[in-house]
């Protein structure tokens, strides 16, 4: 299997590093020998076909970013995927660019999958003539598998009647931190340390992170949805965010984490938890909300530590009962760890 790795940060390194130190157990376990053919970041591309020495392809030279010159490279090779570990927003094109050279495509990157509906089916058409794989586990729970217990129920013949979830791990892990009495300003920090955020924190605060996330899980499901049709209510106040906007993110912080105390506060005091809820309803007249939520104290969600995320899946074959997938829910280790899945996955597929 040869892998071409689009974008090498948190995510991207940690999927090297489990590859250098996988790839005998991986090739005895699922009889997959693979390589990492190309490697890419916004400033270069390092590519050698026979396979890149994972330790040490950083000081060798790299060659300027052509990602469709690189994919039809690796078309050429035996079982290749393109794999994007990026937040590149216009990435879709590529994939489609991959789906049409033969390219199994594996993806972290939410921005490709929440484009508008036209474009969006355009994708899928190019995946389905391509009959190669589009594996996007990652994009909604990071190693949480939700993605695939859904298709599992739909292609029974079951029916989603409601996904209700707390997605995002970072947000999670924020609100368990202002809870503990920590101000804003210092969870984020730790947050970002610890690579739980978005590379621009203020898809996570702004909450368009979660309706991403939402958005691709009402798709998946069968709805005909835009971003536009989430009804989103932002984790911290819109005016603030609107300020973020010209000031830049750290000027409203402050001001932001009185706000969430007093509410964190005013919750604690009723038996209440802060949470921030995704709800898909295929039957209500907003069928995809997103926002902050005072959980009732024996709320599933109320009980989610750290970087916890939770998704409770109700079908009809289910009800009364949900199943309920938990787990951590951001972090480049598990997202990678994720993404590695979805790669052995692609090359079983074919
Ligand atoms: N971190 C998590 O917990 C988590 C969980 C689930 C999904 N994800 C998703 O995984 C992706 C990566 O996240 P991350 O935390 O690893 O971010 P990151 O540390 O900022 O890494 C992003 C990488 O992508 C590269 N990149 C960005 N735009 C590019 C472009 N246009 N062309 C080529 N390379 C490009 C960057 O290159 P430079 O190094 O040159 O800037 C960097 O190597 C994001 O889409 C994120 O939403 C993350």
């Amino acid at each position: 299997v040869h892998v071409y790795l689009y974008g090498c940060g948190n995510v991207g390194g940690h999927l090297l590093s489990m590859v250098s130190e996988r790839h005998a157990a991986i090739a005895e376990r699922d009889g997959v020998d693979l390589r990492v053919a190309a490697i890419s970041n916004r400033r270069g591309t390092w590519l050698d076909p026979a396979g890149l020495d994972l330790a040490r392809f950083r000081e060798t030279p790299a060659r300027p970013v052509d990602a469709p010159g690189t994919i039809d490279a690796l078309a050429r090779l035996p079982v290749p995927v393109f794999v994007d570990c990026s937040a590149a927003p216009d990435a879709a094109a590529l994939y489609e660019h991959a789906f049409r050279a033969g390219v199994s495509v594996v993806t972290a990157n939410k921005l490709p999958l929440v484009q508008p509906l036209a474009e969006h089916r355009q994708l899928l058409c190019a995946q389905r003539a391509s009959a190669r794989g589009f594996f996007y586990e990652t994009t909604v729970g990071a190693d949480l598998p939700v993605l695939a217990p859904i298709a599992d129920r739909i292609r029974s013949g079951d029916r989603i009647t409601r996904i209700e979830g707390s997605l995002s791990g970072t947000l999670g892990f924020l609100s368990d931190k202002i809870a503990r009495g920590v101000d804003l300003e210092a969870a984020l920090t730790d947050a970002q340390a610890r690579g739980y955020t978005e590379p621009d924190p203020g898809e996570d605060l702004s909450g368009r992170d979660v309706a991403r996330k939402a958005l691709i899980l009402a798709r998946e499901i069968g709805l005909a949805v835009s971003a536009d049709d989430v009804a989103l209510e932002p984790f911290i106040a819109a005016e603030l965010l609107e300020l973020a906007g010209s000031r830049g993110l750290a000027s409203v912080l402050a001001r932001a984490s009185d706000g969430l105390d007093a509410t964190v506060r005013d919750a604690h005091a009723s038996g209440r938890t802060l949470r921030y809820l995704a709800v898909i309803d295929p039957a209500a007249a907003r069928p995809v909300r997103v926002g902050p939520s005072l959980v009732p104290n024996e709320h599933p969600a109320a009980t989610l530590r750290g970087t916890e995320a939770l998704v409770a899946l109700t079908t009809e074959r289910s009800a009364p009962y949900a199943v309920v997938i938990r787990g951590p829910g951001a972090g480049g280790a598990v997202t990678a760890s994720g993404v590695l899945a979805d790669i052995v996955r692609a090359a079983s597929a074919r």
